[in-house]
């Protein structure tokens, strides 16, 4: 018999996927259209949004109302952060002429703010995912894991903090 992987497990090997992705995009030389090389990073900016996604819509509000408030908010204010730096990725992905320098720097920028945004949710929320959501929960997020997509136009709730 094969033991089911923890939630808290399966939202952490996302956050290494996601750093993985990134760091494959700073670790490769720029060459050919831009499109092709910062591939493994368009891959993680997408990967980012869903877990950002299913993070506020599928388990914050099953445990927001009591002693994790605080730190939730915290989390929603660093998804906010997130968010706005991919938008300026994006924009200078699509601008054409993107400066492979200014793309690794703001690359390296974003890996540090995912280590000291999971550095916090692993320890201080996670353990909660399997033992404080109830089993409809935990179900909904499940089958969302397996192949769901962050819904067009979605944006995370601090989008657009200041
Ligand atoms: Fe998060
Ligand atoms: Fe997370």
């Amino acid at each position: 018999m094969t033991t089911q992987a923890t939630l808290a497990e399966v939202l952490t090997v996302e956050h290494h996927a996601i750093d993985e992705g990134i760091e494959k995009f700073v670790a490769a030389s720029p060459g050919g259209p831009v499109r092709e090389w910062a591939a493994p990073l368009v891959d993680a900016m997408e990967a980012l949004r869903r877990h950002i996604y299913l993070e506020e819509m599928l388990v914050f509000p099953q445990l927001r109302n009591g002693p994790l408030m605080m730190p939730i908010m915290v989390m929603l204010n660093e998804h906010g952060q997130m968010w706005r730096q991919m938008a300026a990725l994006e924009e200078q992905l699509a601008s054409g002429d993107a400066d492979p320098d200014a793309l690794v720097a703001a690359c390296r920028s974003m890996l540090e703010l995912l280590a000291d945004h999971n550095s916090k949710e692993e320890p201080v929320i996670y353990p909660h995912l399997d033992a404080d959501m109830d089993e409809y929960s935990q179900s909904v997020l499940r089958e969302f894991l397996d192949g769901g997509r962050t819904p067009d136009g979605w944006e995370c709730a601090r989008a657009d903090a200041a």
